[in-house]
């Protein structure tokens, strides 16, 4: 008697006439509310059931003389329902339906006169209805297993689920709640993360984010701030997942050079932390320079890194940062360089060639900045080289006047001279009548002063020749490349234009 079909939909009338045919005698639970059918004639039992999560409504409409009705749960009488209309037993047919408590039910009939010629004292009728049981409202049971949801029980058809107040998550068991908590802010590279409110990273807990200043700071300009949110993620109150990032501040030493304008013949020594981009390297026994530009990368001359015509492995070279007295190196160690990019056009096989003189060399492990270690700006759009500018000229190869190539001093020395117009640095190479004179070009700058007595041709090969912008920031305008007649009166060094070469330096940057 499958008469419950589900697919119609979770309720479902179903009114039924029966004309019995076989008898299934099988005694009865005695409820004793209806008169006793002497004899019983005929017994027929029914299983009723609908869908878990359902119970079963079920009204009588009619019942005919001389029958009855059990309706048993669990062997459990529920009810009795008699044909007899004297009966005091309250059981109206037609009144009072039946609830089950589960979803099924069953039903025994029983006649004493069985009779389907005449019609008589045949059947009943009833009809049942699928109830969806709210598992909500049911009390709380008494074992003390607490509440079906311990927050809020939402009722479904044939089913119910638990849900949690906001700022709350279901835990695995589908029943209690536990406060939001969106785990560890993630750690930030150079800066930091405290938090602002809020306890154990829980739902609406602030933190903020910062970089480690004054050496780097945070992308966007503005410290980050996330929020836990009810989905146990840190946002941003724009409800973006953002990734804090700390950028190295260039071209900003901690400590400034005092006096800069000094003038001592073959420079100042350049005191701790005031030329903080500068780096030394030693490729077998000669001494170049160079300056950091980004974590990984050192600014240099090509003819640094190439000796006749070969580029240098990375292995040959050692590079030291922060230093300020070449005596330091010996406890310092080295940087290792991976790779050694030298610009495409520099050829340069007979030291008369400097065109292009540029190489970058890129570190194994990425430097972490500090007062004594920080990079120096590239050229930056309204970065201008004019005439007369004051240029910031370091190296650990500075030496007095003539001192060049006789003795490398050992402490890092600066001076400032001045940027000359390019006129002024070609007609300087025109009054020496020498065929060894390498050439001018436009991806070069002459720099130093006409008396000759500040040397034109000072500092490392390879070290920089900065200028600062206007709002300060020191930038990478020259790399010191070559000179004729070392600070001689009317003689000018001569610099590779960085300018020149920004866009050919980030493409290396960037594809390394
Ligand atoms: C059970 O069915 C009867 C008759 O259809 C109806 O009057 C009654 O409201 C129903 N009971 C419930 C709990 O739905
Ligand atoms: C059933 O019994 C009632 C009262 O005892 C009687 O009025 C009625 O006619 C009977 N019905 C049938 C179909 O015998
Ligand atoms: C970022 O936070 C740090 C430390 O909390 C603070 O010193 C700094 O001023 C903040 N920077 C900005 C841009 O708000
Ligand atoms: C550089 O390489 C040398 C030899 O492979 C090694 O001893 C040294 O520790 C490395 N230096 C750094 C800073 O990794
Ligand atoms: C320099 O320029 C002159 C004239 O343009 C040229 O003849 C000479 O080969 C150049 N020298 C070098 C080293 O490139």
């Amino acid at each position: 008697m499958d008469i419950f079909n589900a697919r119609i939909g979770w309720t479902s009338f179903i009114i039924w006439f029966l004309h019995l045919l076989v008898c299934e005698c099988v005694p009865l639970p005695d409820s004793g509310q209806c008169p006793q059918l002497h004899p019983v004639n005929l017994q027929k039992q029914w299983e009723i059931s609908v869908p878990d999560g359902f119970q079963i409504n079920l009204t009588f409409t009619h019942v005919d003389n001389k029958s009855s009705i059990t309706v048993l749960y669990d062997e459990k009488v529920l009810g009795k329902f008699c044909g007899n209309e004297n009966s005091a037993d309250g059981h109206h047919p037609g009144h009072q339906p039946i609830l089950s408590p589960g979803s099924r039910l069953t039903l025994i009939f029983q006649s004493d006169d069985y009779n389907p010629d005449r019609k008589q004292n045949v059947g009943f009728s009833a009809q049942y209805q699928a109830i969806d049981i709210d598992e909500c409202s049911a009390p709380e049971p008494e074992d003390g297993s607490g509440p079906l949801c311990s927050q809020i029980c939402l009722n479904t058809l044939g089913s119910y689920r638990c849900a949690c107040h906001h700022g709350y998550k279901l835990r695995s068991d589908q029943r209690t709640c536990m406060l939001i908590d969106c785990g560890e802010p993630e750690p930030l590279l150079n800066g930091g993360v405290t938090l602002l409110s809020g306890f154990q990273n829980q739902y609406l807990s602030v933190v903020q984010y910062h970089c480690n200043e004054p050496f780097y700071s945070p992308y966007g300009g503005n410290n980050v701030s996330l929020t836990c949110e009810a989905d146990g993620q840190w946002r941003t109150n724009h409800d973006v997942i953002l990734r804090p990032a700390c950028l190295p501040v260039c071209g900003r030493p901690t400590k400034q050079i005092e006096n800069p304008f000094q003038r001592i013949i073959g420079g100042n020594e350049a005191a701790e932390h005031t030329i903080p981009w500068q780096a030394l390297i030693n490729v077998g026994d000669s001494r170049g320079g160079g300056m950091i530009i980004a974590d990984r990368w050192i600014l240099t001359a090509a003819h640094v890194v190439v000796t006749n015509g070969q580029v240098q492995t990375p292995e040959a070279l050692s590079i030291y940062l922060g230093v300020t007295d070449v005596h330091q190196i010996i406890e310092t160690p080295s940087l290792n360089a991976t790779a050694v990019h030298v610009h495409p056009e520099y050829n340069n096989p007979d030291n008369l060639n400097f065109d292009h003189d540029i190489a970058l060399i890129k570190i194994k492990d990425s430097v972490t900045f500090q007062a004594a270690i920080m990079p120096l700006c590239l050229p930056s759009q309204g970065d201008t080289y004019d005439t007369g500018m004051m240029g910031l000229v370091s190296g650990f190869g500075i030496a007095g006047k003539g001192y060049r190539q006789r003795f490398l001093p050992n402490k890092l020395k600066y001076v400032h001279i001045p940027v000359v117009e390019q006129e002024r640095c070609s007609n300087s190479l025109k009054g020496i009548r020498n065929s060894r004179t390498p050439n001018l070009t436009d991806n070069m700058f002459c720099a130093g002063t006409p008396e000759g007595w500040k040397d034109s041709c000072q500092g490392d090969d390879g070290s920089g020749f900065t200028l600062q912008s206007e709002n300060g920031r020191f930038w990478a305008a020259g790399i010191v490349s070559w000179g004729v007649k070392c600070g001689q009166k009317g003689t000018y060094g001569f610099y590779t234009k960085v300018a020149n070469y920004v866009d050919w330096i980030n493409k290396i940057m960037q594809e390394n």
